[in-house]
């Protein structure tokens, strides 16, 4: 079933060195466009929301393709086809990709994938999309996770970060996360068999990673940033690997600072480094497939957040920046039919 109008949410401005606002963003409704060959009109079901579409806004050189002010927002999620001019897809498939923030996208059928059985379709959006493949790279390319290392993951009750901690700990660690508040800390060691947690908003981090790991943390995974890097800088074993995945904290501070502690590297003889995951394109199937396995196995559990509204869609993506989703942050946009 397709209206006859398309709703659509447009940049508006860039967040550069701020918070996003509401502002950001300009509401519009057109009329619905028509396929040519080899398209497909879809209906939107759910849309995804990752910090990484600030970023894009901001334009940041040799991340991703730039963005102009009135661009569609850019995001993922899942769709219905309601009509075809390709072969490949049928009215009535669901399929996944990159769909803007729009009720009706209009696409080629070679821009969305069809979604695997036997799995809930919004999976492909979370812990078996790119948010566990930046997790299983992350931690297991970059991070190069031993049996027995001490890992500590930051953003731990998130997306990504509780995906890391579980792949830590298939992969024989002590796993200690930060995430803000008790609620959330409690879920990681009681449902998601963290051996510890730290509350960055309640707890003195410094002092609590000297109880929690008085060895020393071997790999830290990274998607804070600011003072919670910091602290875990300054409680490096010898040849840590500190992996920097996001630095979400930099939106609230501006300009990121540069960690003091960051000289105990060289003391330490230990590394840091950055990853994109879109230089692991290659080699997504098979890591896709493990994932699968270790989720259909209970090894790993994931949590959802499912916001409700395409209107809603601004706020929901401010929803990362104030710590309020607890799980893969998602919007239900319409019910399939
Ligand atoms: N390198 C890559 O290729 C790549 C790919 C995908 C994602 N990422 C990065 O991975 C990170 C996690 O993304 P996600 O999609 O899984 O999001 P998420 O962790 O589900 O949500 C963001 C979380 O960040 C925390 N947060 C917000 N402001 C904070 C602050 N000032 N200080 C500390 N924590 C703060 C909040 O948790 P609390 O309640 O615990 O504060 C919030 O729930 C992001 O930084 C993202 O950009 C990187």
């Amino acid at each position: 079933m397709k209206n006859d109008i398309n709703r659509q949410w447009l940049i508006a401005d860039r967040p550069v060195g701020r918070m996003l606002q509401e502002s950001d963003f300009k509401y519009q409704e057109v009329p619905l466009g028509e396929p040519k060959e080899n398209e497909v009109v879809l209906k939107t079901l759910t849309l995804s929301f990752d910090p990484a579409q600030k970023g894009w806004m901001e334009n940041i050189s040799d991340y991703v393709a730039p963005t102009q002010i009135g661009d569609l927002m850019r995001g993922s999620g899942i769709a219905q086809v309601v009509e075809s001019k390709s072969a490949k897809f049928k009215e009535g498939d669901i399929v996944s990709g990159q769909l803007g923030w729009e009720e009706f996208p209009v696409v080629s059928a070679d821009t969305v994938n069809g979604v695997p059985d036997g799995v809930p379709p919004t999976a492909t959006l979370g812990v078996l999309g790119t948010t566990g493949l930046t997790a299983y790279f992350g931690l297991l390319h970059v991070g190069r996770p031993k049996a027995g290392d001490m890992l500590v993951v930051s953003g731990a009750a998130g997306a990504t970060g509780s995906v890391v901690g579980q792949i830590g700990k298939i992969a024989g660690c002590k796993v200690v996360g930060i995430a803000g508040g008790k609620e959330k800390c409690d879920w990681l060691t009681s449902e998601l068999g963290f051996d510890g947690a730290i509350d960055y908003k309640n707890d003195n981090v410094a002092e609590r990673l000297k109880e929690v790991c008085p060895d020393g943390i071997n790999v830290f995974y990274d998607n804070v940033g600011g003072p919670v890097l910091n602290d875990c800088l300054g409680h490096i074993a010898m040849k840590a690997r500190v992996v920097i995945c996001g630095g979400i904290s930099r939106h609230e501070f501006g300009e990121t600072k540069g960690p003091n502690n960051y000289f105990n590297v060289v003391f330490r003889r230990s590394t840091i480094e950055g990853f994109i995951l879109l230089d692991y394109m290659a080699q997504f199937p098979q890591a896709g497939q493990r994932l699968a396995e270790w989720v259909r196995d209970g090894k790993i559990k994931s949590k959802e957040d499912v916001q409700e509204g395409f209107e809603n869609a601004p706020k929901t993506l401010m929803r990362l920046f104030e710590g309020k989703n607890f799980g893969k942050q998602l919007l239900k946009i319409a019910d399939q039919s």
